[in-house]
């Protein structure tokens, strides 16, 4: 079964807080969500390979390390995935971000893809698939379905704030992909929302509604 790993550091606590405030407006929320995206990556990048090489300092020659090169890639689900995206590039710039559309469909109410653009080398990239939100799951489901049909083998999800029962469908059809959040709230209400949540992730962070 796959890890769920919260990220309990006092300062995305303490951002959290804000994101969660229906009265913070969307340039904060906008900033906020970008802040919290760039503390996440600082904790899901603890455990990057790390390599030796030489270096000169002004006093003399020193042994020291730099990132082995791992090939990263960072796949928001549109649109609120977007959010997340420049935060995490601060600490990663070299990653290359792929990017993934899925629509509900009204019938059968499973989310389908309307988009996909991944780097062109998916089998070499570890993937970090990023949304603000994890709340029934399928959209998140959906994601790594599509990526780990086009190869991907070494894939993570990273979120803000998930629902249990997000958590408990996801891990039952992808238990090798590890979670990263920085909340695991109490449910999800009858319209799907994230209880208490922080509303449409969408919605905040574009001003759209
Ligand atoms: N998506 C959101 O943006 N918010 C929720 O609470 C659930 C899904």
């Amino acid at each position: 079964m796959g890890k769920v790993y919260v990220f309990d550091h006092p300062l995305i606590q303490h951002k959290l807080t804000y994101i969660r405030d229906k009265s913070t407006g969307t340039k904060e929320f906008r900033e906020l969500v970008d802040e919290v995206a760039t503390l996440m990556a600082f904790e899901i990048t603890r455990d990057l390979p790390l390599k030796e090489i030489e270096v000169e300092t002004p006093v003399q020659m020193a042994t020291s390390k730099v990132l082995a090169g791992k090939k990263l890639g960072i796949v928001p689900i549109l649109r609120a995935g977007i959010g997340m995206v420049d935060g995490i590039l601060k600490l990663i710039p070299a990653a290359k971000v792929g990017h993934i559309g899925l629509y509900r469909d009204p019938e059968t109410l499973q989310p389908v893809e309307y988009y996909l653009k991944l780097p062109s080398d998916v089998q070499e990239r570890e993937f970090i698939v990023v949304d603000p939100m994890l709340a029934t799951g399928g959209s998140a489901i959906e994601a790594v379905n599509s990526l780990k049909k086009r190869g991907a083998t070494k894939i993570r999800f990273m979120c803000i704030i998930a629902a249990p029962e997000g958590v408990e469908a996801f891990q039952s059809v992808h238990p090798d992909v590890d979670l990263y959040i920085a909340a695991l709230d109490e449910k999800l209400n009858e319209h799907g929302y994230i209880v208490p949540g922080l509303g449409d992730a969408g919605d905040r962070l574009f001003g759209t509604k």
